[in-house]
């Protein structure tokens, strides 16, 4: 099949890369949009995807577990915050477990949508979405974002910066694939925010309290509460402050 797909429009790149992953295409096939008009968030929130930002889709097909999933997802927010790092120097950080923020406020989001049996996974869908060209007002104000053209004053090649990330990203993934996971949990670990400080999650309308003192060997977080140390999924907390 075709390596790259560019479109003009679409609900959201993830959807048609999971359409073409059905389809069998190839491990590495790409899908960018120059809009979306359904783009997902995670925790089934909308997110919106105007033109000017790069909205980009990949399909591996890794056969892992969904831990290994989970650790891709991580690596793909180290790839976004070194290849911005490189082309802008922009300082910007992941707010667990992958949001790419800048002074509290979110750039990029990282999606990973698992296509496959409960165990082994057959295929993940990475989506990235990063807020490049266009003024911030274009996301609402219904929460703390903001745009690099907003930061920098100046637009950014998409297609520059879509390489630049994909290319971090690659040595992530093969790094990923011959060694531990370590390297990765170090590499995400120095570009974390708020390692160390107390940090306020959410578990449904449950509120807790703890250190956050990383991420633990499958990705989730770690939090040191009075209760001892305890872990959480992604899929399971929200964190707060
Ligand atoms: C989040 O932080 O909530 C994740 C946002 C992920 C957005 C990207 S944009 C490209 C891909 N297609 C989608 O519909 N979502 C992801």
């Amino acid at each position: 099949g075709r390596v790259i797909e560019l479109n003009e429009d679409l609900p959201s790149t993830n959807e048609r890369a999971k359409e073409l992953a059905r389809q069998g295409t190839v491990h590495g096939q790409i899908v960018l949009a120059k809009k979306q008009s359904l783009g997902k968030g995670r925790l089934q929130r909308q997110w919106e995807s105007p033109e000017g930002g790069l909205w980009m889709s990949i399909v591996l097909r890794p056969n892992l577990s969904l831990a290994d999933a989970t650790k891709i997802t991580l690596a793909a927010s180290v790839a976004v915050v070194d290849a911005l790092k490189e082309l802008v120097n922009l300082p910007v950080g992941i707010k667990w477990p992958n949001d790419i923020v800048f002074n509290g406020q979110k750039i990029a989001g990282i999606l990973g949508e698992v296509v496959g049996e409960w165990n082994v996974v057959q295929t993940l869908i990475l989506g990235i979405g990063v807020n490049v060209n266009f003024p911030r007002q274009r996301l609402g104000d219904s929460f703390s974002a903001v745009t690099l053209y907003e930061l920098l004053g100046y637009e950014l090649d998409l297609n520059i910066l879509a390489a630049e990330i994909l290319k971090y990203l690659e040595g992530e993934l093969i790094s990923l694939e011959h060694k531990e996971f370590q390297e990765l949990r170090q590499k995400w670990s120095e570009r974390a925010i708020g390692l160390g400080e107390e940090v306020r999650i959410l578990r449904g309308d449950q509120v807790l309290e703890g250190i956050f003192k990383g991420i633990s060997i499958d990705g989730s977080l770690l939090l040191e509460t009075v209760d001892g140390e305890k872990s959480f999924s992604a899929g399971e907390v929200r964190l707060r402050s």
